[in-house]
């Protein structure tokens, strides 16, 4: 059976998964708290309608919202770009639309990660044409060796390697999202039968 321990420390899932810490909760909060204090600086005196991707983006949202001083308000919206694996089919879909009309308000587009960009540069393009007042991006983190699409996020968390992560949000085929920190998956070799 799985054994997940969302401590600081990582966790073993079965024999052949574990999750090595990336970044530690302590240091995601602090990131967010600056994020929050950026965004509201530049937008001072604006109400600020936070778009969600689900599911990835949503510990990240709800964390920044609450670290946003004045008006804020946030929807979301559900696209599918990954099947079960750890690799992009380029494909992005639509499969679940915004509550309400973004037309005149100040929206930032709350992601989990940008990868190769295929999934931004098609909600960026869909948000567009909707006419927002402004349109920003908050990503938590950043994979520029990934990227497809010329995109980019206006606050990034942190920029991390080319690896496949998990955790605060982020999932390998739905497991893991839970997870308070961001790790890194890995597979661990298959030991060697060793005759004593
Ligand atoms: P992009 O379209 O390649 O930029 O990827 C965006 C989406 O792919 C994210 O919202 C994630 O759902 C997923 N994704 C990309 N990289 C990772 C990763 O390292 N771990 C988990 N999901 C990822
Ligand atoms: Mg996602």
């Amino acid at each position: 059976m799985a054994r997940a321990t969302p401590s600081g420390r990582g966790a073993s899932y079965g024999q052949n998964e574990r999750v090595r810490v990336l970044i530690t909760r302590g240091r995601i909060q602090r990131r967010i708290q600056a994020l929050a204090k950026e965004i509201r600086r530049d937008f001072p005196h604006e109400p600020l309608h936070l778009v969600s991707v689900l599911k990835g983006g949503v510990f990240f949202l709800t964390d920044l919202a609450r670290n946003l001083a004045g008006k804020v308000s946030f929807d979301f919206i559900a696209v599918s770009s990954y099947g079960q694996d750890t690799h992009s089919s380029g494909q992005v879909r639509l499969t679940r639309d915004l509550d309400s009309s973004i037309e005149g308000r100040t929206v930032i587009v709350v992601e989990d990660i940008l990868d190769t960009g295929m999934t931004l540069q098609y909600l960026l393009r869909l948000f567009q044409h909707r006419k927002p007042k402004h349109l920003r991006v908050a990503v938590l983190l950043d994979k520029p060796a990934g990227r497809i699409a010329a995109v980019r996020a206006d606050y990034v968390g942190f920029t991390i390697p080319n690896e496949f992560a998990v955790g605060y949000g982020l999932d390998y085929s739905e497991r893991y999202r839970n997870l308070p920190y961001v790790g890194v998956l890995t597979r661990a070799a298959k030991k060697k039968n060793r005759e004593k």
